[in-house]
């Protein structure tokens, strides 16, 4: 998988991917991570890339030209034409299942706003799918954008190390994770729950399930209902 970042700041998207599990696949070879600086692209002399709304308002717009320059210049590269995600607040809310179907592409380009935005010309020509991380206003799209990526490649075949991708995983199942603990069986006074010290693998896999529910109910009951409706034997 080639993820292609269309962005003002390349170092932000650099530092933040070449770390951890994603760094580790970079240098394995298993996906690749190019940050294209989209300043480089403006004709401007003082390489300005943003400029008044027309109409009027508060901020500044990027400008159409450097942001399709840059990305056909990404289309030269790579011979083809692939998906661009456009990170913004107004777009479709990202879910696992977006990630799903974005890691079967080869190229990913991801587009990321500042300002007040991108001139909707440019967005028209190159966008196929705008993706937003929630409910909330960040300064630009540059976390949203590793947030993307970091999901998606987790679900690339070799980027997790087998024992990464055997965990359980909330949402696989429409359920949040149950709660993990490690040593000491004693941690200042608190336990860990003796079922999972007992050995019992099905009264293990029962309790697990268990605290699944109960925390899905209580944090999510939107996945808990969508879950009940699927299972009406396990209502609670
Ligand atoms: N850019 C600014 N806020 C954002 C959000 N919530 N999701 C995606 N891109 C954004």
């Amino acid at each position: 998988m080639n993820f292609h970042v269309m962005t003002l700041f390349p170092d932000m998207i650099t530092d933040g991917l070449n770390t951890s599990i994603t760094g580790r696949a970079i240098k394995a070879g298993v996906m690749s991570v190019t940050a294209h600086d989209i300043r480089d692209y403006s004709n401007d002399k003082h390489l300005k890339v943003d400029d008044y709304p027309y109409g009027g308002g508060a901020g500044m717009v990027m400008r159409a030209a450097p942001v399709c320059d840059c990305y056909e210049d990404i289309v030269r590269s790579i011979g083809k034409r692939p998906r661009v995600i456009y990170m913004t607040p107004q777009g479709y809310t990202f879910t696992q299942s977006m990630a799903e179907e974005l890691a079967q592409e080869d190229n990913l380009v991801i587009l990321c706003g500042h300002y007040e935005g991108i001139d909707e010309r440019a967005l028209e020509n190159i966008v196929t799918d705008y993706v937003s991380i929630g409910d909330y206003v960040l300064t630009g799209g540059e976390l949203p954008a590793m947030v993307v990526i970091d999901t998606v490649s987790r679900l690339v075949p070799g980027v997790l190390n087998n024992e990464e991708s055997a965990e359980t995983e909330s949402f696989s199942d429409g359920l949040l994770e149950y709660p993990q603990y490690t040593r000491p069986a004693d941690y200042n006074g608190k336990a860990v729950p003796e079922v999972l010290l007992s050995g019992h693998h099905a009264n293990i896999e029962k309790w697990r399930h268990e605290k699944s529910l109960e925390r899905t109910k209580k944090f999510r009951p939107d996945l808990y209902e969508a879950y009940i409706k699927e299972h009406p034997e396990e209502s609670r």
